[in-house]
């Protein structure tokens, strides 16, 4: 009985503990959603692993990711709205496919690529 009490006791401070997690959403501390194997299931085909374009990407001017000036002048929000929105026939939108909070964990992922 009494066992049974702290686990309980554990388990809801393990579910308050998400709950404040999530909806705090820190950038960084998004990125422990998994956000690197989200980039390599969703973006890794045109972008690269390490954010170099791979053929594909190139083919569709996609951009080196790792390209310091660009990343100097890019926004988190930019890089947000476009994983949002894509470009036409270029970039697929994700807002459907992905959570705002994973969308925002993906942005430290690529600025990641401008740091050598
Ligand atoms: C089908 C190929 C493809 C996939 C998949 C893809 N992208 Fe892109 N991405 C592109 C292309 C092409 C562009 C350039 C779009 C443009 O010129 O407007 C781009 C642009 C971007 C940019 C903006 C760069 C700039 O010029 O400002 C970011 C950031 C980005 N992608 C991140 C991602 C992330 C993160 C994912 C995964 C969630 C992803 N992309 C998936 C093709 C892709």
């Amino acid at each position: 009985m009494y066992k049974k009490g702290i686990f309980v006791a554990t388990s809801f401070a393990v579910v308050a503990g998400l709950g404040a997690f999530f909806s705090g959403i820190p950038v960084s501390k998004a990125a422990d959603i998994d956000a690197k194997k989200l980039y390599m299931t969703h973006c890794k085909t045109c972008h690269g692993a390490d954010g170099k374009p791979t053929d594909l990407g190139v083919g569709l001017e996609a951009r080196d990711l790792t390209d310091a000036a660009w990343q100097a002048k890019a926004t988190d929000e930019q890089i947000i709205k476009q994983i949002n929105d894509g470009t036409p026939e270029k970039m697929m939108p994700f807002k459907e496919k992905l959570t705002p909070e994973e969308v925002k964990a993906l942005v430290p992922v690529v600025r990641s690529f401008g740091k050598k």
